[in-house]
């Protein structure tokens, strides 16, 4: 039984990652792949336990380092009760967000060295890294817009100003840039339909998923 593979969707707020890994999982499920669909923070039990602490509640009731450790405490119960497991029985998983979002979120948007969080990633997690990222690009206030159109409370971070999401979404786009083989950057300021088809496109031209 050969491994499966695992595919992560990023960007800021409002992109629509939810709604494309939803899409794409429920294609290939119909395609007859055994599939996991998975988010973060959260994805396992107690990951899911530290979620309401990251994205509820003041913007500023973390310091960025605590925030980081959370996230990645998180992280690695999610990939040792969830993602591992499932790969190696030869699912595949499809994460909306992953490690690219504290890259994101905590250094490039919320000033945090790079070198820390690349750190601190190859001491929870060495050599763990989705097989494909989908990094869905979308204009800071368009994003903003749709993300106040939720009605939920989980708004910590849609908090933080247009500054840091202007920064967020540029770091996103760097991130793509340095690892070009795993990443794809996919237009979302068109249609849902439009952004799931630009996806299953992208899988078309990989042998590994075809
Ligand atoms: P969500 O809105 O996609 O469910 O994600 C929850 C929030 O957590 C979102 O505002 C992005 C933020 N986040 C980080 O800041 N760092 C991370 O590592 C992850 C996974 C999410």
């Amino acid at each position: 039984m050969s491994r499966g593979r695992f595919v992560t969707f990023e960007g800021g707020e409002g992109t629509g990652k939810s709604t494309q890994v939803r899409l794409l999982a429920s294609y290939l499920t119909q395609c007859g792949e055994d599939i996991i669909q998975t988010r973060e923070p959260g994805g396992s039990p107690s990951a899911e336990d530290i979620r309401p602490l990251l994205v509820t509640g003041a913007a500023d009731r973390w310091s960025p380092m605590a925030e980081t450790l959370l996230f990645y405490a998180a992280r690695v119960e999610h990939w040792r009760e969830v993602i591992d497991p499932a790969l190696a029985r030869g699912a595949h998983v499809i994460s909306d967000r992953f490690a690219d979002s504290t890259m994101a979120y905590q250094a490039y948007a919320g000033g945090l060295d790079v070198k820390t969080i690349e750190g601190l990633h190859a001491l929870a997690l060495p050599g763990v890294e989705p097989d494909l990222t989908f990094v869905l690009d979308l204009p800071v206030d368009e994003g903003l817009k749709r993300a106040a159109s939720r009605r939920d409370n989980e708004t910590r971070f849609e908090r933080k100003g247009r500054e840091f999401h202007e920064r967020l979404r540029r770091g996103f786009l760097e991130i793509a840039k340095h690892a070009s083989k795993r990443c794809v950057v996919i237009d979302a300021n068109q249609p849902i339909e439009r952004v799931h088809a630009a996806v299953l496109d992208v899988l078309k031209t990989r042998p590994d998923f075809a």
